[in-house]
């Protein structure tokens, strides 16, 4: 094989790589040959299970992955590492403000899980509570994780940059009693409240909450009703907790995302078919082994920090980075900085953070030596050609493998990629499907299209990491799953094309979901904290392509008759906004209209919005009920 070449728009992992690989070219290819679902197996053997497994699925249709099988997630990514004679490797290393960092040994993460575990027990949390955990990316948010996974307390995570009405909501949603919190946080050096935020969601929540909070400022603990985390910990320390054996199907956590339509959605991960994936994929996509060094610069609060920043890597024994702050504070290099000081072999991030980094330019990891890297990923949207090579180039010292991974919240970990040692890689596509995976590109009627043809992305086999609401008969669930001429398929509502390899092209959302930074947002949750300001009509939100956040917010109000769409309507939209989700849904652009397009139905048609605020060409709008609204609204961004 040739030395990181290229050859017809390919590029090969260097040999030195792809013989050293965990997933090497011959197991690929007997894990093909072994097929689906047989060659899942391999996934749960990464495990240690209190009771083996019977079967790899269950008779039905593959909705229980592993049926028979008994763990326990915590006991997996700390407690057996600690037995096999590595309690002193570290496990955890946190960076926050410039040169504050912590380290846990896996001893040290083991007694900490272990005294919250005590301790929640303490404050009445039984099996299948759910525990909502808000917190920014400090050591304890994955310590608090794993600790309700000991005791088989379902967590329910939310991205510390939502607000108190959005927490609420989602607390409410998961009847979650339980709230682990901090005072607050840093960001770019200031120090900023999330006690206040908490306290907010609680009073709005109409049953009583118990609240545990982390003191993360230095400051004074603020009064009120709730339990130290300290002295929760303090007064449990050396208790150990007995790991909970979970069935398979167990919930390990509740996460929350955006469904085709825009709405907030609940999503349910189970023990074993979850676990089982994303140790899989942290072993055979990021390569992971008990002498790496991994970090996945996702939020936690996100399913991408869920998967490979806490258990694909803590269950597989390697070391994982946590970083509080943003990449630019206080200076543009500061990542790099992490890596060299680190040594970090496997680094993942968003496409949306390379265009920053390109944009900022080559200077800034140059002044470091980023030689430890071995593998680079990215997540969360497409990455073009020029950025992936500028990322292989300047970051991966042209010569680390680059893989682009393919998954939603709903799959719980990859399920299309290159693997990093076997598969040449296409720049601007993401690989195949993964061994045991199925994917294929069809039309509304879920026929297949051509090689080469747009359509819709279905996986047409279920997979280990598949969400519990996947395979339930929820409204949801059955508005993503179909049968199609006998064909079980799941509607990812990504458009893509597939070429005549097999690589997936991947094309943006075909649904109402925002994609913003490679974050998903719901565009109903914004609209509806627009439409609840004093003086809105309507209103509707879509995403407007921009070179470093992949798309912008746009939103585009109407008026109330007789109100005027001026500076401080808009204000006051941005605000409500922010109170109802958080700064990162605020709308970049807010086009006061006189109305929106509508079908003759009365539905705003978001497609046409889209395609203004695009600069686009529209078509044909003789459905609309109003089509001259179209060149007014053309004629106001013009201005
Ligand atoms: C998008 C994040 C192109 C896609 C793990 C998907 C991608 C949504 C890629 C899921 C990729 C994720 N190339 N698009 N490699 N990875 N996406 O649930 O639209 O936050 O449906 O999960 O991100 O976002 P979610």
């Amino acid at each position: 094989m040739a030395d990181g070449s290229e050859k017809r728009g390919g590029v090969d992992p260097p040999s030195s790589f792809a013989e050293g690989a965990n997933v090497t070219a011959s197991d690929c290819e007997s894990l093909r040959a072994a097929g689906w679902p047989a060659c899942w197996e391999r996934a749960a053997e990464l495990l240690d299970w209190d009771r083996p497994f019977d079967a790899v699925v269950d008779d039905d249709g593959a909705t229980c992955w592993f049926p028979g099988g008994r763990l326990n997630a915590s006991y997996n990514c700390v407690d057996r590492h600690v037995a096999a004679g590595r309690g002193d490797e570290v496990a955890l290393v946190w960076e926050g403000k410039l040169d504050e960092t912590r380290t846990y040994t896996y001893r040290e993460l083991y007694d900490e899980v272990n005294a919250f575990a005590a301790g929640l027990r303490d404050l009445g949390v039984g099996e299948d509570d759910v525990v909502t955990v808000y917190l920014p990316m400090v050591p304890e948010l994955p310590i608090a994780m794993l600790a309700c996974a000991r005791i088989g307390a379902p967590h329910s995570v939310v991205f510390a940059g939502f607000s108190a009405d959005a927490l609420a909501t989602r607390m409410e949603g998961a009847d979650s009693e339980y709230l682990v919190t901090c005072d607050g946080y840093y960001r770019r050096g200031t120090a900023l409240d999330l006690k206040r935020m908490a306290d907010n969601a609680c009073l709005s929540v109409e049953y009583p909450v118990e609240q545990v909070v982390v003191n993360r400022l230095d400051a004074e603990s603020p009064a009120g009703d709730y339990h130290r985390y300290s002295d929760v910990v303090e007064a449990n320390e050396g208790t150990e907790v007995e790991p909970v054996a979970r069935d398979v199907d167990d919930l390990l956590f509740l996460i929350y995302t955006s469904g085709t339509t825009g709405e907030p959605t609940l999503v349910r991960h189970v023990t074993g078919g979850y676990l089982a994936h994303v140790a899989w994929t942290s072993h055979a996509v990021f390569d992971l082994g008990p002498d790496d060094v991994h970090w996945c610069s996702a939020d936690v609060g996100w399913i991408t920090g869920h998967s490979y920043a806490v258990y694909g890597p803590l269950a597989l024994g390697a070391t994982t980075v946590l970083y509080e702050g943003t990449p630019d504070h206080p200076e543009k290099d500061r990542l790099w900085r992490v890596i060299e000081r680190n040594e970090v072999n496997v680094f993942y991030t968003a496409p949306t953070s390379v265009r920053a980094f390109m944009k900022w330019g080559s200077e800034y990891p140059e002044r470091h030596d980023l030689s430890s890297l071995r593998l680079l990923g990215t997540v969360g949207e497409p990455i073009d050609e020029t950025a992936w090579r500028w990322y292989r180039e300047h970051v991966g010292g042209g010569e680390c493998p680059v893989v682009d991974t393919w998954w939603q919240t709903e799959t719980g970990g990859v399920v299309l990629s290159t693997l990093p040692g076997v598969d040449s890689m296409r720049p601007g596509a993401v690989g195949r499907s993964l061994p045991g995976v199925e994917a294929a590109v069809v039309d509304q009627m879920g026929k297949r299209v051509e090689a080469g043809q747009s359509g819709e992305l279905v996986l047409t086999r279920p997979w280990p990491g598949m969400a519990q609401s996947l395979c339930e008969g929820t409204d949801w669930g059955a508005r993503r799953t179909r049968t199609v001429d006998g064909e079980w398929q799941y509607d990812t509502g990504d458009k893509a094309v597939r070429d005549d390899e097999g690589y997936f092209h991947l094309r943006g959302r075909a649904d109402d979901v925002l994609n913003v930074s490679g974050r998903r947002l719901s565009s109903t949750e914004i609209e509806s904290a627009i439409i609840g300001v004093r003086g809105v009509a309507e209103a509707a939100v879509v995403g407007r392509a921009d070179a470093i956040k992949g798309s912008e917010i746009h939103a585009f109000v109407s008026p109330a008759s007789n109100v005027a769409g001026d500076e401080a309507l808009r204000a006051r939209v941005r605000e409500a906004v922010e109170s109802a989700i958080g700064a990162i849904a605020v709308p970049d652009t807010v086009t006061f209209a006189p109305s929106l397009p509508k079908t003759r139905s009365g539905k705003v048609v978001r497609r046409y919005l889209e395609a203004i605020a695009n600069g686009e060409d529209l078509g044909d709008t003789s459905a609309l009920r109003n089509p001259e609204i179209v060149g007014e609204l053309e004629s106001l961004l013009d201005e």
